[in-house]
């Protein structure tokens, strides 16, 4: 059927046609929402390239906590400013270390909540590298051992579930290993399956202050130019015992979603980061671009791409507008 027999205006002629045929929905509830932790009381300190998100102190977790629930978003994943850094990121499983102590006052105070932490050790290690560095490189399978005791660290505090976000080989199926020798065999691991070694992660590395002091992450984040290696990414992810898959950044990178979405049964999430919030807060605030517009047209083209979960600095942003 061609024009004129066939019109596709007909079913755009008015918002209840619209909402009858649309494909794609996004709900509060599938949205993870961001938290940067750090040492002290009372503290909440904007970021300057993330503007309208915070540095925030312990105490101030259960207010955020609230605030996500009573709008819908049930899960944060956490990020921690450590007290102090070192050669080997040992704050990343310290007992009382700042994620310990976030993840317990979350599960104190706002048990409903699930906690997802943040397993990386760039934050922690003062070269800021994602690994430890032996000879003048981020050694893989020194560096395995860490994470898979910060992860169990994490567990131990109370936290929901894992997402290692490091990007060294074989971390998931040590991460698996060593949390079911513990008895952690019902805690998820949300893999940072497909990570690019990206530009957008800019302000991100203000917030955390983990940008590497020397260096890159070439050597262990993805060239952005492959799309064929993200599939065997994923498919060593799901050998490993991964829960749920991921891709990072999101916007530059929607084929890759799609593809993962296509080739994967597995839940599929999609962090939307630092650089691509800030572009957009930046261009609103110059008056260039719409931004509640632009906000929802972004996580909606994340949803169409197939991704069934958001990590986003625009969570609460968004659930505010769905409720509208
Ligand atoms: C830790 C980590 C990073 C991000 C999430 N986890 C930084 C990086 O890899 O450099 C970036 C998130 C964002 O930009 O919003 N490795």
């Amino acid at each position: 059927m061609v024009f004129p027999d066939y019109r596709p205006r007909r079913l755009r002629k008015n918002e209840a046609f619209r909402s009858l045929i649309r494909e794609t929905h996004i709900s509060a509830s599938q949205l993870v929402y961001p938290l940067f932790v750090l040492p002290g009381k009372n503290i909440r300190e904007e970021i300057p390239s993330m503007p309208g998100v915070f540095r925030i102190s312990v105490d101030q977790l259960a207010g955020e906590a609230k605030e996500c629930l009573s709008l819908g978003v049930n899960s944060v994943i956490l990020f921690g400013l450590p007290e102090q850094k070192d050669a080997m990121g040992s704050g990343a499983h310290a007992k009382s270390g700042i994620i310990q102590q976030a993840i317990k006052e979350l599960k104190n105070k706002a048990p409903q909540l699930m906690v997802i932490t943040d397993v990386c050790l760039c934050e922690y290690t003062d070269h800021g590298h994602c690994g430890c560095i032996i000879g003048n490189e981020v050694d893989n399978d020194a560096t395995l051992e860490i994470l898979a005791k910060t992860a169990l660290s994490h567990a131990q505090a109370g936290a929901d579930m894992v997402a290692p976000s490091d990007m060294m080989d074989g971390r998931v199926a040590e991460i698996r290993g060593i949390l079911d020798e513990n008895n952690f065999d019902s805690i998820p691991i949300m893999s940072y399956t497909v990570k690019y070694a990206s530009a957008f992660y800019g302000p991100f590395r203000d917030a955390a202050d983990c940008a590497p002091q020397f260096g890159d992450r070439r050597s262990y984040q993805m060239d952005p130019a492959n799309s064929r290696e993200a599939l065997r990414e994923a498919t060593l992810d799901v050998d490993e015992g991964a829960d749920i898959l991921m891709v990072k950044p999101a916007m530059a990178y929607l084929d890759i979603i799609a593809r993962l979405r296509e080739e994967f049964d597995l839940p599929i999430a999609a962090y939307h980061v630092s650089g691509e919030y800030a572009m957009i807060k930046a261009a609103a605030a110059n008056g260039w671009i719409d931004e509640e517009k632009a906000m929802a047209e972004t996580l909606l083209s994340l949803r169409r791409a197939g991704a069934d979960i958001i990590v986003t600095y625009f969570a609460k942003d968004m659930a505010r507008l769905l409720r509208r």
